[in-house]
């Protein structure tokens, strides 16, 4: 053993070698899986105890020798030829850095804040643990009202008043008890509720809330500033519909369709051939909301919307599975914009 050790380790310092195909064959030769060094580390069980240590150490200064051999072989080999002598041609274009990608619900939030900016509205936010006013009683939500259940809300240590928030309209009453109208703010951000996790329904996700206070706001501007979005948002020529609905916190209340943004609202499978797809929920401000909140509603009025980002992020990506959006799966998140 210690002489084949040696004999190798003098073959290593002699060699030289032409070109890269014969550093490939070197190594293999003493390297490789039967390679020569290879070998010896496996009848290294063979040696007698007392020689363990010894012949350990040289294997293993082999094996370093033989590896550093063809590092320098490579690097001579490269230096030949013009280049610099790390072996490596600095002339060949970059590799560029890998990026990684927005997440598609910060993607579609972003896209959401910046339609309703253009029309000068701003970013309110709120906290997500809040108590029972700011998510229900401030907004005419009745005592008995079932939203309030224990089947969805999630309660902070069972605590009736401490809630983790249901809908981001808790921001409406916080904005409203700090600040004087005129209001026109969007408040984006993350939502609790107490259900069993599947492909359509998820106990967090995501809404953006809209609220716009001053005196003479109608409906007509309702509408209007919803038009634009969906506009923005889909396509220029997507249409809406308003349905009537009903929101503890609005009257009137409706909920909005935009013409689907596959078919074109022709019908199909996605639409469920109807050619309309619903995105949100709005109406006017109740007027004992606005009074709540220590607004007047003699002198003020205003509108409210509210839409869940997964939804939107859905039609314009066609995910179909609300749980992808929390899995982390890379497969799933690289497909979207890089993030720089
Ligand atoms: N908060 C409602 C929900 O979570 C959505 C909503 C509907 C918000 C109508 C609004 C509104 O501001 O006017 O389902």
């Amino acid at each position: 053993m210690h002489e084949k050790i040696k004999q190798y380790l003098q073959e290593i310092e002699d060699i030289s070698i032409e070109g890269e195909k014969e550093i490939e064959e070197f190594r293999i030769k003493y390297l490789g899986k039967n390679g020569l060094v290879t070998g010896l580390f496996t009848d290294f069980k063979n040696v007698i105890p007392e020689e363990k240590k010894q012949v350990g150490a040289m294997l293993n200064k082999l094996k370093t020798a033989a590896a550093e051999k063809i590092e320098q072989l490579k690097t001579e080999l490269g230096s030949g030829t013009g280049t610099v002598a790390a072996g490596k041609d600095l002339t060949l274009p970059a590799t560029s850095a890998v990026l990684g990608a927005r997440h598609p619900i910060s993607l579609t939030r972003k896209e959401i804040i910046s339609i309703f900016a253009r029309q000068g509205y701003t970013v309110a936010e709120g906290p997500e643990i809040v108590d029972d006013w700011h998510n229900f009683s401030a907004l005419n939500f009745p005592p008995e009202h079932p939203a309030r259940d224990m089947q969805d809300t999630i309660f902070i240590n069972k605590d009736p008043d401490v809630v983790l928030r249901t809908h981001t309209s808790s921001v409406q009453v916080l904005t409203m008890e700090n600040n004087k109208p005129p209001i026109r703010i969007i408040a984006p951000g993350r939502v609790y509720r107490n259900e069993a996790i599947s492909a359509r329904a998820h106990v967090f996700f995501h809404q953006i809330e809209g609220l716009y206070i001053d005196k003479g706001v109608s409906f007509a501007d309702l509408k209007q500033t919803l038009l634009y979005f969906a506009k923005e948002m889909f396509a220029a020529d997507t249409k809406i519909r308003l349905r009537p609905s009903y929101f503890p916190f609005t009257e009137p209340s409706a909920e909005m369709d935009i013409s689907c943004n596959l078919c074109g609202g022709v019908g199909c499978g996605f639409c469920k051939k109807t050619g309309w797809v619903e995105i949100l929920g709005c109406g006017m401000v109740d007027p004992n909301v606005l009074e709540n909140c220590g607004i007047d509603s003699t002198i003020y009025s205003g509108f409210a919307f509210g839409m869940g980002v997964e939804r939107i992020t859905n039609l314009k990506y066609q995910v179909k599975d609300l749980r992808m959006f929390s899995e982390n799966d890379l497969r799933f998140l690289s497909q979207f914009e890089t993030a720089f």
